[in-house]
């Protein structure tokens, strides 16, 4: 996935004069100049377009559908009501995610209703410029799970598999500095592939540091502050968060994908949906 549109619906080209206690303060400019930055340091290419006109985004989504390969849109009050709209995203079939500055169901009751997201993979509300970048993220995400289906994981091997969704991670998302795959042997987690600067901890027994705890308890863990975290096995005086998913069918743990960042608190829910379904189409190869 290298293209990307990012679609602004009616009010939002008013952004920083518009009701500012609700939507913020910077202008639509700033805010597109944010995520395509953002976007552009994931290595896509971005085309931004508002309009206060409903035919006008249905235009736009129709003239781009060959180029784009995924849309951050948000309908504004288009939201509440445009079937026209909704079509259109449905129309071009490409993945979409429905953003909104606000959270819109915390505020009036037909801001709760929704006739687009339904045709989107997910709706992203309240979190202001943010919600934004998690969307390119998720985004990105999904194309590295596509990648990975579409590899036909069975016929290349668990092997080529593990090291295939490491590079993917990897390559795909600037935040994670350190990518990696343990597998269970005995009472042990053994480093099978990484990617990232050479790490000490090879063989972890099961039980110790943040890696061990995730097998143990057979659950994700985020870790927003390393050095906060008693469980940490310092591998780099970089790292400052970690997340852990385990590779796991119904109670059985065969592994896990270990994620190392420099930078503090990065990773949130949408990191952990998107690596949870990785790790449920590893799973089937154990
Ligand atoms: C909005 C929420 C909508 O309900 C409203 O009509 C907007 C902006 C948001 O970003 O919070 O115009 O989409």
């Amino acid at each position: 996935m290298k293209n990307l549109l990012i679609v602004h619906g009616p009010n939002l080209n008013l952004l920083g004069e518009r009701e500012p206690q609700i939507y913020g303060n910077d202008s639509l400019k700033t805010l597109n100049a944010s995520i395509e930055c953002f976007a552009e340091k994931m290595g896509l290419q971005v085309k931004s377009f508002q309009s206060n006109h409903e035919g006008a985004l249905i235009d736009f989504i129709h003239e781009q559908r060959n180029w784009a390969e995924a849309i951050v849109i948000n309908p504004g009050a288009l939201t509440h009501y445009s079937y026209a709209l909704r079509d259109s995203i449905a129309a071009v079939n490409l993945p979409s995610i429905e953003v909104h500055l606000s959270d819109v169901n915390q505020r009036e009751e037909f801001r709760k209703i929704s006739v687009i997201k339904d045709v989107c993979e997910k709706q992203i509300s309240g979190l202001g410029k943010e919600g934004y970048l998690r969307a390119v993220e998720y985004l990105v995400g999904l194309d590295v799970l596509n990648k990975l289906q579409g590899s036909n994981p069975d016929s290349k091997g668990r092997d080529e598999t593990l090291r295939m969704v490491v590079k993917l991670l990897k390559e795909s998302f600037p935040k994670y500095s350190w990518v990696g795959i343990y597998l269970v042997e005995g009472a042990e987690l053994v480093l099978h592939n990484y990617m990232g600067k050479p790490s000490p901890h090879t063989r972890i027994p099961i039980g110790q540091g943040i890696c061990g705890a995730a097998v143990h308890e057979k659950k994700s863990i985020i870790v927003d502050d390393v050095n906060a975290d008693p469980r940490y096995l310092a591998c780099s005086i970089e790292t400052r968060s970690e997340i852990v998913i385990p590779i796991m069918s119904g109670n059985k743990v065969f592994g896990e994908i270990d994620i190392d960042s420099d930078l503090e608190a990065i990773f949130h829910d949408s990191d952990q949906e998107i690596l949870e379904k990785c790790a449920a189409v590893l799973a089937k190869l154990f």
